[in-house]
């Protein structure tokens, strides 16, 4: 990994600036009017799986919540409140979960070592571990058990979005949401959809 002197972002700033402008006067311009995004992603807070970056999205086109493991907590009013802000007043019909295969948050989990206050925040996850305790045991080969959790925890926090208060007023209300469950692969690059992996339709909507 390189080590980037913090100064230098402000330099990559001014270069990014100068690039944007040289291709759109207006770019600004158009961004300062306002949002219109495509779409609320949650997200690990993982400094190696910007989703902006790794989804070649502009500004504007994602909003975006980030946290350890990419957890819906029902206690979690930050999370609650953006997504509240995303449906009901930016108008977003997608939300995109957004995990990824090596992920710390969900290893430590796994692993159940004392790490702190950070151990109230994976306990989210260790529900996950305990609902599917059967099928994780079934798989022998333990890098496989722990990519086999992240994908369980993505899928497990599509079903508490549906759980929010938030979702079901929108569904009640005719607005159809729908939800994605994706996962990014750092071997690759790439990131899978776990919908279509698994051929899950009818349980997300
Ligand atoms: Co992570």
């Amino acid at each position: 990994m390189c080590s980037t002197d913090i100064n230098q972002y402000l330099e990559n700033n001014k270069n990014w600036v100068n690039s944007v402008l040289s291709n759109d006067k207006e770019y600004f311009d158009d961004l300062k009017e306002g949002q219109h995004p495509k779409a609320l992603l949650l997200g690990c807070s993982d400094s190696r799986v910007s989703p902006s970056m790794v989804l070649g999205s502009e500004l504007g086109e994602l909003f975006i919540h980030r946290n350890i493991a990419n957890v819906v907590s029902h206690t979690d009013l930050n999370f609650l409140s953006v997504m509240q802000f995303a449906v009901e007043n930016l108008g977003v019909k997608d939300i995109i979960v957004y995990g990824h295969y090596g992920c710390g948050g969900v290893k430590a989990a796994y692993e159940n070592n004392a790490n702190g206050l950070i151990d109230n925040w994976l306990a989210n996850i260790k529900d996950v571990i305990r609902h599917h305790k059967a099928e994780l045991n079934s798989v022998v080969d333990e890098n496989e058990r722990l990519n086999r959790l992240v994908e369980l925890n993505v899928l497990e926090q599509i079903e508490n979005i549906k759980q929010t208060s938030i979702y079901r007023q929108a569904i009640e209300s005719g607005i159809k949401l729908k939800l994605y469950a994706w996962v990014f692969d750092f071997n690759t690059g790439l990131v899978i959809d776990l919908k279509k992996k698994y051929k899950i339709t009818p349980s997300i909507t």
